[in-house]
């Protein structure tokens, strides 16, 4: 008796793992929408921010807003690449409540904190779609987790900036 041969995997591709694709692309476009309204809020705060020590923080955001568009438009490839669509923008929901202005423009500490919420959202995020790609889709985890590492070191450098507001009793 001939023994049959299974038909090379597609991997992620393949149609008995359309489900599962489907998912990861929903999760990417929960990314790419994350990245687009921290693009949205770095840019305000990259803006409004007032005083001599402002200055640094509006740097860093500046930097940070092109970082998180460039990884917004990786997210939205792979999501093509996956067979999705990159959603339109009446789909957008916002949620970053705590990037909004803040009363007094001087309020560095306010930002500072806003951006550390906004970076551990994203890494939380990031984790659950590198632990989902898991044994599924190691090109998206690929991605994902550069993407993460990225995310980790701006939360890393705004934790230094309020370390320093907190040494002075700033914050
Ligand atoms: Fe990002
Ligand atoms: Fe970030």
């Amino acid at each position: 008796m001939e023994a049959s041969v299974p038909a090379p995997s597609k991997g992620i591709f393949d149609s008995a793992n359309l489900e599962q694709r489907e998912r990861i692309v929903e999760l990417l476009c929960k990314a790419y929408w994350m990245e687009i309204e921290t693009v949205m809020s770095y840019i305000s705060n990259s803006i409004n921010p007032d005083g001599v020590r402002a200055q640094e923080i509006i740097e860093s955001l500046d930097q940070d807003v092109q970082e998180e568009l460039g990884h917004a438009r990786q997210f939205g490839a792979r999501i093509k690449e996956l067979y999705g669509v990159v959603p339109g923008s009446l789909d957008f929901q916002a949620e970053q409540s705590y990037l909004q202005p803040p009363d007094e423009q001087t309020d560095i500490v306010h930002v500072i904190k806003g951006v550390i919420e906004a970076e551990s959202g994203a890494i939380e995020h990031y984790n659950r779609v590198i632990e989902f790609c898991e044994g599924r889709d190691p090109v998206t985890q690929d991605m994902v987790i550069a993407i993460l590492r990225d995310e980790e070191g701006h939360r890393r450098l705004f934790e230094g900036f309020l370390r320093e507001y907190k040494a002075e009793g700033l914050a």
